[in-house]
């Protein structure tokens, strides 16, 4: 009797379970139906339940620095939209503009992070780079009043950070590696422009409490995409030298930021706390001071920002002087714009206002994205507007917790967006004559309610960088013979390091 209760108990649930999926299965049905998807291309895998060689080859391609270059390749096999198993879980790939228009603007609400909080949060606790829908737009209407022209445009102070750079190259000809020191800049900058202190890791000494901090964040930083690609089994593994340098990098701030407390009462928040000279400093925490007096916010805010502003800016300067450097009828073009300012260092309009410099950041930031890649998780059932059937133009299915990634590398590298050349480092193809109009298939600062608030930020330092290294050196030489392989953590940088001999000015 005891055994027939226990299979009848097993038989409900089982039944029940068959009903649940069946129920599923045709809502499904019906909802693929009213949004006429089909289904999308999947590439070839020997088993599609764990995705285990997929895994093993990105393995491979990651080891090898080609995991950008493995990943246009299948997309070339495969088309612009596909999908594959990968431990376990599925992915849909796309490099079509509709599509990553779909995810970042029009249907923004269907997709988010997914687990970004849980890999990113004991650096960057709740920000606006981590967080997703209220919290973030909160986030975002406390950090995007502070990247107004007035306070982009200041380089005065940046000046500064570009003198120490300057005293660090070598003026005999002799070889140096750039991009060391162009993270070394922009962490200066950076720090200085958030904390109103710069920690001057072009100039600390070592052991010092800013170059221990500076190395603690790389430290921390580091770890950031291990832990994102663990998913959900990061909880499950201690790292004991990450929560070190998390610890430290919270208590470097925090006293920043109690300092800056105690300087300011409430009553003069609408002051700013910083005037020392005629003209003020910008200082962002000063500014974040009017809005919130929460000094773990505070922090995070901060942590968010110099994460999202300080590597994308380096590797941006480091991929430009990667290629600078190996082509000289680019330099002499570059030269010849610098030469028009007669060694005036350039202000905010003056940049505005050098088209090839503009073409040549823009041309960087095709061919080499220094975030190459992305991935939105979807919240509900949704669909996405292409990939689907043969033609692979109808609208294919997501269902909810479904990731999207897109490769911003590969899109910009579309010839039947960029013509036949494509693949060359053309910075003429951007002259408005050339009527080059990619709308969502150039990608470099994201789109939609997400795009980066940094990017006039990032452009004017970059900008400004390049001219005033034009203006101190008149000649430049690669030395290092190797192509362009990828560096790949949170951005993407140089793998060989930008080795370069420099030629100074006559002065
Ligand atoms: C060449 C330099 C830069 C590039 C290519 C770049 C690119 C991007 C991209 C692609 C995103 C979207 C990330 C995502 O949603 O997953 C983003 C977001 C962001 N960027 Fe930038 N960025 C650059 C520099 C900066 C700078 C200098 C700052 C600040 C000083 C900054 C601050 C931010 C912030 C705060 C976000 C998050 C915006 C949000 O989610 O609402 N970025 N950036």
């Amino acid at each position: 009797m005891a055994f027939s209760l226990y299979t009848l108990g097993g038989l409900v649930l089982v039944v029940g379970y068959l009903i649940q999926q069946l129920a599923n299965y045709i809502r499904v049905a019906r909802f693929k139906k009213q949004h006429k998807c089909e289904p999308e291309t999947q590439i070839p895998q020997p088993e599609r339940i764990i995705g285990y060689k997929l895994y093993k080859t990105q393995m491979e391609a990651s080891k090898n620095k080609n995991l950008l270059e493995a990943g246009r390749q299948r997309y070339i096999d495969n088309g612009n939209t596909w999908s594959g198993i990968m431990m376990g879980r599925k992915f849909i790939n796309t490099i079509d503009p509709e599509n990553v228009k779909t995810i970042l603007a029009t249907n923004f609400k269907d997709f988010g992070l997914g687990q970004r909080q849980e890999s990113f949060g004991p650096l960057l606790g709740q920000g606006i780079f981590t967080t997703d829908g209220a919290q973030w737009e909160h986030s975002r209407a406390l950090v995007r009043p502070n990247f107004t022209k007035a306070q982009v445009a200041d380089l005065d102070t940046f000046e500064s950070h570009i003198q120490r750079l300057i005293s660090k190259l070598p003026r005999d000809g002799s070889t140096v590696d750039l991009q060391p020191l162009f993270f070394q800049l922009t962490l200066d900058s950076a720090t200085e422009f958030l904390f109103g202190e710069s920690v001057n890791s072009l100039t600390s000494q070592e052991g010092s409490e800013q170059e221990v901090f500076g190395r603690s964040f790389d430290l921390a930083q580091a770890q950031l995409g291990k832990r994102s690609r663990l998913g959900k089994l990061v909880h499950l593994f201690r790292d004991k030298e990450f929560d070190q340098a998390c610890k430290t990098v919270h208590q470097f701030v925090d006293n920043i930021i109690l300092k800056a407390l105690e300087r300011s009462q409430p009553k003069d928040a609408e002051k700013s706390i910083d005037g020392k000279g005629e003209k003020e400093r910008y200082v962002f925490l000063t500014e974040m001071l009017k809005s919130t007096r929460d000094p773990k916010q505070l922090r995070d805010e901060l942590l968010n920002i110099l994460l999202a502003g300080r590597d994308t800016t380096a590797s941006l300067l480091s991929n430009t002087f990667h290629v600078l450097a190996r082509r000289p009828d680019i330099w002499a073009k570059l030269l010849a714009e610098v030469d028009q300012l007669h060694g005036e260092k350039p202000d905010y309009e003056t940049l505005r206002n050098m088209k090839y410099l503009k073409y040549l950041m823009n041309e960087s930031l095709r061919l080499y994205p220094v975030v190459p890649g992305n991935a939105r998780f979807a919240n509900k059932d949704t669909v996405l507007p292409r990939g689907g059937g043969l033609s692979r133009t109808s609208p294919i299915y997501i269902s909810k917790g479904q990731v999207v990634a897109y490769s911003t590398y590969v899109m910009h590298r579309r010839p039947d967006i960029y013509g036949p050349d494509a693949a060359h480092f053309r910075p003429e193809r951007w002259a408005p004559e050339e009527g080059l109009r990619p709308g969502w298939g150039y990608l470099p600062f994201n789109g939609g309610p997400r795009i980066c608030v940094g990017q006039q930020f990032a452009l004017t330092e970059a900008s400004y960088t390049t001219v005033r290294l034009v203006q101190e050196f008149c000649g430049l030489e690669s030395r290092d013979a190797r192509e362009w392989v990828e560096q790949l953590s949170l951005t993407m940088a140089c793998g060989n390091g930008v080795k370069v001999g420099l030629v100074p000015r006559e002065k």
